[in-house]
């Protein structure tokens, strides 16, 4: 008969619209080399960005409950709308499994790159209309200054591999331009979704000198670490699993697309296709 698993020696669920929150899980593996991981994309219906918070928070739900099915020992919510719209559901659906956004380790990071508080977020639809980015920052610097762009176009870019060249150049000047006049220039600029990382060369060659960019990807991983070491939750065992993954749509997209995102290698094999519906 198998035993059950202690709790410190199961995984640690990831989950996101998409492939995009693989920066986010680069960094948890990066961190936390001990540890396993589960990541699911609910490919089959990103973006989230663009959708109203309902509609997000029904699907981070759901995504959440598939994620238990795997024992997980606490969920991070890679996705910035989601993060930002449905954390209180997500913590209660879960509960007392542990849930952790990148909403509050951005506004850590931002805040720590930005002495004068003067901070640009750039985000998609759902993530400025929610103003959690917002209300993070303020909470830590109630004096900071804090413009909000959204950024929607880049998410296709990314998700099509579009990430350097002429076209990426303009739609970042398009969206860059308003938020970086002078007087009122950031210190930094938040990118405030999962897959802004990937057209980092081209949002950093737009914005010029002197703007540090931030993403929750390094911050959330330490987030991570604090509440394992708290709750006592750290791996007891140096063999990690190898890293599964589930996708709502397409797994051989995901595992061909996804390396971009995670900077290694997904075999074909390691990823399942998963029917949120019918669990
Ligand atoms: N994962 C989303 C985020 O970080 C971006 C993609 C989408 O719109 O679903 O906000």
């Amino acid at each position: 008969m198998t035993q059950p698993k202690s709790p410190r020696n199961r995984p640690i669920g990831v989950f996101d619209s998409g492939m995009g929150g693989l920066t986010v899980m680069r960094a948890l593996m990066a961190r936390l080399p001990n540890e396993s991981f589960v990541y699911l994309g609910d490919t089959a219906r990103l973006p989230y960005g663009s959708k109203s918070a309902d509609t997000v928070t029904r699907y981070a739900v759901q995504c959440a409950h598939a994620l238990t099915q795997h024992d997980i020992k606490l969920l991070v919510v890679a996705c910035n709308t989601a993060s930002s719209t449905a954390l209180p559901s997500l913590t209660a659906a879960l509960a007392p499994t542990p849930v952790i956004g990148v909403i509050e380790p951005g506004a850590e990071a931002a805040v720590a790159a930005a002495p004068m508080g003067r901070i640009a977020v750039i985000a998609t639809e759902g993530t400025v209309r929610g103003g959690a980015y917002l209300r993070a920052i303020k909470a830590r610097k109630a004096d900071a200054q804090v413009v909000q762009q959204p950024a929607p176009l880049f998410v296709a870019l990314a998700e099509e591999g579009f990430t350097q060249g002429a076209i990426p150049e303009l739609v970042a000047r398009n969206y860059l331009d308003p938020i970086l006049g002078e007087g009122t220039r950031p210190e930094c600029l938040v990118l405030g979704c999962t897959h802004f990382p990937a057209l980092k060369d081209v949002i950093a060659r737009v914005a010029g000198e002197g703007i540090a960019l931030v993403d929750s990807a390094a911050t959330t991983a330490a987030a991570v670490e604090r509440l394992l070491n708290q709750r006592d939750l750290a791996s007891g065992t140096g063999e990690p699993e190898r890293p599964r993954f589930l996708a709502t749509d397409a797994p051989e997209r995901f595992a061909r697309v996804g390396e971009i995102f995670l900077g290694a290698k997904i075999p074909a094999d390691a990823v399942e296709l998963v029917d949120l519906l019918n669990l």
